[in-house]
């Protein structure tokens, strides 16, 4: 193939061109030392007379430098196009809306007990906790409630199987109570003003205001002088501050062996203001058609119990409190089966967020 030939063959190939290897064989097609045409050409120069060798030699060395010239240019702009196509293809766009997390949050009875403990620190209350495993005497003996109670009974209480050196097993504790008496056994002198939080078992059938787990926060404040008057005042701002300004609280007299007099605070039915009916005319279902909700126990220190854990009733008093955490949850949002806390269903608790 002559000269002429050759260089518009290598320009038709570098023109169909399209990948670094198309590039590479055009290359070893011309150029290639082995058998590249170009080189062949140069290869066989000594063939040819001194005259033709010249003339050959020169014009087939400009056509080498050329095509080699052109396929460096083919393979720069195939480069830059190769990293053009990189960047594009790895562009982030700004704009577009990114992808949504779920985003976790307290569960709604930690969200309560860390409000209603908030409202009795402004009143000067410490938080305190104790154990949910307990012992008989924290549980029971040391707050009255004597071996022959209806609530020691296998039916009321959850016992475990470790027993303490008395010989009397440990049992999940059944109310917030117990905390009462770790803490005045550990402090003795009052005065003392705590609120304690924590979860609760009772060995009980489950409806829809029942359950076997549940919380409650209790309350204790033992001073010289504490009347029934500060229980109720503190209760009274405690409703007011927790459900509204306009809540009306009722106290009427209850019986726990632990308080002397013992009482129960009920609020105003949210649901009919105390008018014990709906609007059409039915018993209004969140209060049973009483009109009042009841929230909790309370009462003042039986001087027994002051005893038990040494401090003399005669020179202090107090007032002790306990409340169910559901129970004040379903009354302030209206929610009607205490199940809903413990089901873990994320599409009642993503309310809470
Ligand atoms: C007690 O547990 C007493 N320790 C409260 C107390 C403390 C009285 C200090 C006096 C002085 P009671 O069993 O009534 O009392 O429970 C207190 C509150 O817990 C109830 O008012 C109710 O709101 C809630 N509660 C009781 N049983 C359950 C249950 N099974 N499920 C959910 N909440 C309950």
């Amino acid at each position: 193939m002559d000269l002429k030939s050759l260089e518009s063959e290598a320009l038709k190939d570098l023109e169909q061109v399209k990948t670094l290897s198309d590039i590479d064989a055009v290359y070893t097609k011309y150029l290639g030392r082995k058998d590249g045409e170009l080189t062949r050409v140069l290869r066989h120069l000594g063939d040819l007379t001194p005259e033709e060798k010249k003339e050959t030699g020169r014009a087939a060395n400009v056509l080498k430098n050329f095509i080699e010239e052109k396929i460096q240019t083919k393979q720069k702009s195939l480069q830059a196009s190769f990293q053009t196509f990189q960047i594009e293809s790895q562009k982030i766009d700004l704009t577009l809306p990114g992808t949504p997390y779920q985003r976790g949050h307290s569960h709604p009875i930690l969200q309560a007990i860390q409000e209603i403990c908030q409202i009795f620190q402004t009143l000067g209350f410490d938080v305190v906790e104790g154990p949910e495993v307990e012992t008989d005497q924290n549980n029971f003996s040391d707050l009255n409630i004597p071996d022959n109670h209806p609530a020691k009974d296998l039916h009321d209480t959850f016992y475990v199987k470790l027993k303490e050196e008395s010989g009397k097993p440990y049992l999940l504790r059944t109310h917030t109570s117990p905390v009462q008496i770790r803490l005045m056994k550990e402090v003795k002198k009052p005065p003392i003003r705590v609120v304690a939080p924590g979860r609760v078992y009772r060995h009980e059938a489950t409806d829809a205001t029942h359950a076997a787990i549940f919380h409650q926060v209790e309350g204790l404040a033992v001073d010289a002088n504490i009347t029934f008057a500060d229980l109720k005042g503190t209760l009274e701002y405690f409703a007011k501050h927790y459900f509204d300004a306009e809540t009306k609280v009722r106290f009427s007299p209850s019986y726990f062996p632990f308080v002397e007099p013992g009482a129960e605070m009920s609020v105003l039915c949210f649901g009919c203001r105390g008018t014990k009916k709906k609007d059409n005319g039915d018993p209004c279902s969140l209060c049973k058609g009483s009109g009042w909700i009841e929230m909790l126990g309370a009462g003042m220190v039986h001087p027994q119990v002051l005893r038990n854990v040494g401090i003399d009733p005669e020179k202090n008093t107090g007032f002790a409190f306990g409340m169910g955490v559901e129970r004040i949850i379903m009354t302030r949002l209206g929610v009607d089966n205490i199940r809903t806390f413990l089901e873990s269903d994320l599409r009642f608790l993503e309310q809470f967020s």
